[in-house]
């Protein structure tokens, strides 16, 4: 396997910012991604999917976090599992794939669930064709992780861990004053 695992933050743990309770995640693929290993390795490496989402899963299980994982090619069936996320998952991490730089609809879903959410690409999209270089989730992404193949995904579970711990200390701040 290509992707590295570097030793996670350690697991804050107390009751003061909530961090004892597992963070559930939720982790979206687009289109074509399921072809990762095979389609354009020299872009997009020779890790495989199924190997990125186990991975993804034994990382977060050292970071007290509940990874799910789901791919599609179809826009529906993403926007579909982003509002099923609604309540239930704390961040989202997704990679639109193709759809990064088309779709309205998955942007207004993301809007629609209020999630905080970091936006992942295998290849740096801005080495790439200029139509790469748009996002239609860019300046709603909580950030972007970008270029750095299968360690994008690891890198994004790490920064989640983050963005989360700090939003729950902000809430339990908020709830004593
Ligand atoms: C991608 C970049 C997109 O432009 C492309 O359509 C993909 C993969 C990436 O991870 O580098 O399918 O999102």
């Amino acid at each position: 396997m290509v992707m590295r695992t570097k030793a996670p933050p350690p697991v804050r743990s107390g009751a003061r910012n909530g961090a004892g309770r597992p963070i559930a995640v939720l982790v979206v693929h687009g289109p074509n991604l399921n072809l990762l290993g095979e389609r354009e390795p020299e872009v997009y490496g020779h890790t495989r999917l199924a190997d990125i989402d186990r991975e993804l899963q034994q990382l977060g299980r050292q970071m007290n976090m509940e990874v799910a994982t789901f791919q599609s090619n179809s826009e529906g069936a993403i926007v579909d599992r982003i509002q099923q996320a609604r309540g239930k998952t704390e961040i989202l991490i997704i990679n639109p794939g193709a759809y990064t730089h088309t779709s309205v609809a998955i942007r207004d879903a993301i809007l629609a669930v209020a999630m905080p959410t970091i936006e992942v690409h295998l290849s740096n999209v801005y080495k790439r064709e200029p139509f790469r270089h748009r996002s239609t989730i860019a300046d709603i992404a909580h950030g972007r992780i970008m270029g750095f193949g299968a360690e994008s995904y690891s890198l994004a579970l790490q920064a989640a861990r983050t963005i989360v711990d700090a939003a729950r200390v902000a809430t339990s701040s908020a709830g004593r004053t």
